[in-house]
């Protein structure tokens, strides 16, 4: 059962008799990264599946199992697959099912599915959706409005489930002027939750910065925003600030942190909401390199000038992050397994540093009945890679940019590559993965990451399957 040298050729044709065996029909279209593949977590498999998109970035399933996908700049598109069961499965179709280059980030579908909105830097749209012929109805509604700023241009979409009809929707900062931030009714760094239900047809959409229930704010751009399937604790996970000094010195190459905030859930609504902090207060990632770090640890917040600020003052008014995330490491999406014991983080990865950072997708434990972190606070090691570029310092030009996230019906776990314009299947095997064997990914090159020369992951031997690994790449 164990194939070490599958010849590339075979591979190409889809010939390999491993993958016959593995899949029960040959995977006759596997799709190379242009770039060195990532590695795969053991007890995990990848694949790429799709390729050729504008900046895919959040995706959402429809209820006949077709993912609809945001390509920012161009529209939503409806992609379709063959399904050869593992990650085998082979792009069939893809159609632009709404053409309009103003929407580049948000989209979610409503519980029952009719209903798809997506949105821009300035609104949210609505649109009827009819997942069967996969067509939106004319024109869309104008749910949310009055959104527009420089910067920070993303519009975070949630459908709450445990809470029927609203609409969670995140908006960042105006960072070249962030003392707007500091005014609630500005409607910056805030999450805020829209009952759906007050809208009818004919109605005003809600103006953002004045409607709807503000979940928290002083929050630079929590970009990707998560709802725990037990409990319906909302998560976000906030990109902090680039360069930040402290009274003074540049402290920005390892601090702040970026975090994960708990916003309680919906049932609950804060007539006095959090606030997070930003933009004077900021979470402590790397304590040593903070000048005059008395009394600071992991988390806490610091204030960039201690001279009109205290930290002491910073901690008596914002909120900590529930855990604090490396700096720079830019998370995008956070989705909840469905027994809700893990969530899964996209990281898109700095920029702009020295050293890049980031560019993976990590998994955090939770505890399925509270809907809380296992982690303490304070913790570091809480992020298991499952998806990660090896090569950081060919990134991010040359490596894959994580961006959306979201579950099929059968449980794998999809994720859009923005900047190189691609779709990636993950899927977790039966069985306990062993320490050793890594996971891997499904290349036609063969290419086994983190293993030589062949990879058997956990389960696999139960399962009959056979990873695919071949010569060394192109
Ligand atoms: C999308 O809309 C633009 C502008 O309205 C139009 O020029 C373009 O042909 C449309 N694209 C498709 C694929 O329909
Ligand atoms: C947009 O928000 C600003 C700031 O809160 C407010 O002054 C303005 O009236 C709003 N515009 C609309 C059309 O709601
Ligand atoms: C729609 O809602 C508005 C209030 O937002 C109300 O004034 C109007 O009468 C409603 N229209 C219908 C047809 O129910
Ligand atoms: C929502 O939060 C409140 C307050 O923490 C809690 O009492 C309630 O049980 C939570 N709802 C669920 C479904 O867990
Ligand atoms: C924190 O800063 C120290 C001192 O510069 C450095 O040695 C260490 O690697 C840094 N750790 C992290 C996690 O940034
Ligand atoms: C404190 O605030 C004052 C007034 O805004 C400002 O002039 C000064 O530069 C600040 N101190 C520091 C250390 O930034
Ligand atoms: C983290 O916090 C716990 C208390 O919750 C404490 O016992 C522990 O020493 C802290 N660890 C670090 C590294 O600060």
């Amino acid at each position: 059962m164990k194939t070490n040298h599958v010849a590339r050729t075979a591979l190409a044709l889809g010939l390999s008799a491993s993958v016959a065996v593995a899949q029960g029909t040959a995977c006759a279209t596997v799709l190379v990264p242009t770039y060195s593949p990532p590695s795969v977590a053991a007890g995990w498999q990848a694949q790429l599946v799709a390729g050729g998109l504008t900046k895919p970035r959040s995706i959402e399933f429809d209820s006949t199992g077709a993912l609809l996908v945001v390509e920012s700049g161009k529209g939503v598109t409806r992609q379709t697959f063959t399904d050869n069961k593992g990650t085998c499965l082979i792009a069939s179709q893809s159609t632009l099912l709404i053409n309009d280059t103003t929407l580049n980030h948000g989209l979610a579908l409503s519980v029952d599915g009719k209903t798809l909105y997506a949105s821009s830097v300035k609104s949210v749209f609505a649109w009827d959706y009819d997942a069967k012929a996969g067509t939106v109805g004319a024109k869309p509604r104008t749910i949310v409005d009055n959104m527009s700023n420089t910067d920070l241009v993303t519009r975070t979409l949630l459908i709450s489930k445990l809470k029927a009809n609203t609409l969670i929707v995140s908006r960042g900062s105006a960072d070249a002027n962030e003392v707007k931030a500091e005014t609630l009714s500005n409607g910056l760094s805030q999450i805020r939750a829209f009952d759906l239900s007050k809208l009818n047809a004919t109605s005003d959409p809600f103006n953002y910065n004045t409607d709807g229930a503000v979940l928290g704010w002083g929050l630079r751009n929590s970009v990707g925003v998560g709802e725990h399937p037990i409990t319906g604790g909302i998560y976000a996970v906030e990109n902090s600030i680039d360069g930040v000094t402290r009274n003074g010195k540049d402290i920005h190459e390892n601090n702040p942190g970026e975090e994960l905030n708990f916003f309680g859930n919906l049932s609950v609504v804060n007539k006095d909401p959090p606030n997070y902090g930003y933009p004077k207060c900021f979470a402590v990632w790397n304590v040593t390199e903070i000048p005059q770090n008395d009394g600071l640890h992991i988390g806490s917040q610091f204030a960039v000038d201690e001279e009109n600020l205290t930290d002491e003052k910073c901690n008596d008014k914002y909120v900590e992050p529930r855990l604090t995330l490396p700096a720079h490491y830019a998370p995008l999406d956070i989705k909840f397994d469905k027994e809700g014991s893990t969530a899964y983080v996209t990281f898109h990865g700095s920029f702009d540093k020295t050293n890049p950072v980031g560019y993976r997708v990590s998994s955090i434990a939770f505890d399925a009945k509270t809907g809380d972190p296992v982690a303490k606070a304070n913790s570091t090691d809480f992020l298991t890679d499952i998806l990660s570029n090896d090569a950081k310092s060919v990134c991010p030009g040359a490596c894959f940019r994580p961006a959306g996230l979201a579950f099929d019906a059968a449980g794998r776990l999809w994720m859009t590559a923005d900047s190189t314009g691609e779709i990636y299947v993950l899927e977790k095997l039966d069985g306990t993965p062993t320490a050793t064997a890594s996971g891997t990914i499904v290349t036609a090159t063969g290419t086994a990451k983190n293993a030589a020369p062949a990879v058997r992951v956990g389960g696999w031997g139960l399962a009959g399957l056979v990873a695919v690994v071949g010569l060394a790449l192109m």
